[in-house]
């Protein structure tokens, strides 16, 4: 059985205050969710050390918006996994479209934010998806299977066990056009078989694989009904607690 798990990424938005109270208002309606769907919230590094102090107890998990490749050292302005950890973050998202567009991931890099993570711990919520001229020139399959098999192919098994994978086209993300149902189960799908073939079939049944890009509380039900969707990664409606929670009601 792989877990179901709603994701909040909240990106750089609230200031630390209006974080805890966000945090605040997700734990108090969490027990309208569903027992079975794991729900995640991942504020700023700055809200880090006290929402963890708020969730512990709590069916909330949280999780932090990056890491740094390295252990430690003069790396001036990064956050290793091991701080991360050391706070009581459970998970970790590695590779978001907007940290490959703005800060120039690799999908190298990515690979030993993963290594990492693991390392501390800490579960990668995996992100992967095409932008829309490659959608357009009919190379999404081919964009999404480079990302993974780079980033995530030379984990062994015991590790790749561990790694959620978000598939987020980036034609989808903040613009309020979502990928159909359809087209996120196609690429669902897509990921799985590559998992499958590299890894075999029983981990690649087991490994989690969330949409992310406009999910709503009006389209989450289509797409989470899909057969390879097992959640979503929730970003600009992950700032409303009522419309978090209304997503994730939506399995
Ligand atoms: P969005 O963002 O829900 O605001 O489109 C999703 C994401 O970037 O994770």
């Amino acid at each position: 059985m792989r877990r179901k798990i709603v994701a909040g990424n909240w990106k750089m938005n609230t200031l630390p205050s209006e974080g805890l109270a966000l945090a605040k208002d997700v734990i108090a309606k969490s027990g309208e969710v569903s027992g079975d769907v794991e729900l995640v919230i991942i504020p700023p590094f700055t809200h880090l050390s006290e929402v963890t102090k708020l969730a512990s107890g709590t069916r909330i998990a949280v999780g932090a918006q990056n890491c740094a490749r390295w252990q430690s050292g003069a790396y001036t302005g990064e956050v290793s996994a091991a701080m991360l950890g050391a706070m009581g973050v459970d998970y970790v998202i590695i590779g978001h479209s907007e940290r490959r567009e703005y800060f120039g991931e690799t999908n190298a890099h990515l690979y030993e934010k993963i290594k990492q993570a693991l390392a501390n711990n800490l579960m990668p919520i995996f992100c992967c998806g095409e932008k829309l001229d490659e959608r357009e020139a009919n190379r999404h399959f081919q964009v999404v299977q480079q990302q993974v098999e780079e980033s995530l192919f030379a984990l062994d098994e015991g590790n790749i066990k561990q790694v959620v994978i978000a598939y987020e086209p980036v034609w989808a993300i903040g613009t309020g056009r979502t990928a159909t149902a359809e087209q996120a189960q196609e690429m669902h799908a897509h990921i799985r078989k590559l998992l499958a073939n590299k890894f075999g079939s029983a981990i690649a049944d087991s490994i989690s694989i969330l949409y992310g890009g406009s999910c709503k509380p009006s389209n989450a039900a289509e797409i989470f009904a899909k057969p390879d969707v097992d959640g979503g990664l929730i970003g600009g409606a992950s700032l409303v607690a009522a419309d978090f929670i209304a997503i994730a009601k939506s399995f």
